[in-house]
């Protein structure tokens, strides 16, 4: 697996620890910055990550900031990207499990290395569940492509799922 590794200045210690813990179980990372914690805007990193992924150069894209929630709503701009802010690990699973989401982004400043290092691995280690939720990501992508063209919506006779 490639995975694409960006943060701004506040993320870049975890970033950096998210980096060992990836190259330690073997997994081919792309770091795209920033390389220090000089102070940076944080889309600048996520356009890097979001790209790699949305192209296929990456399968996975991981994002750090302050609270993960800036670079994840510019990683969403790119269209093909589905980015989870994630701060556990249950969420973590889910965002995979459910929502087949490509980009991990994870708040450094609210976040502990320890808990941010298992998120990543449930986050890396967790397969899309597909059936039901894939027609859900089938409707996102339509969004993408046009929103006044968005079905409509319809029950399925299920609850809580
Ligand atoms: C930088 O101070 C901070 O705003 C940024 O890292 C991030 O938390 C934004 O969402």
């Amino acid at each position: 697996m490639r995975v694409a590794v960006g943060a701004d200045h506040a993320g870049y210690d975890l970033k950096e620890a998210i980096k060992q813990l990836l190259e330690s179980r073997g997994v081919a990372v792309d770091d795209v910055g920033t390389v220090s914690r000089d102070s940076v805007d944080y889309p600048d990193f996520a356009v890097r990550v979001a790209t790699a992924v949305a192209a296929g150069r990456s399968e996975r894209g991981i994002l750090v900031c302050g609270t993960g929630i800036g670079m994840s709503i510019a990683a969403n701009k790119v269209n093909g990207v589905r980015a989870a802010v994630v701060g556990d690990p249950d969420a973590a699973r889910l965002s995979r499990e459910h929502n087949d989401a490509n980009v991990l982004a994870i708040g450094a400043r609210v976040t502990s290395v320890e808990l941010a290092l298992t998120i990543v691995d449930v986050f890396l280690g967790t397969p899309f569940e597909g059936g039901r939720h894939q027609r859900r990501l089938d409707k996102i992508e339509a969004i993408e492509r046009d929103p006044s063209m968005a079905p409509h919506p319809q029950t399925h006779g299920e609850s809580k799922h």
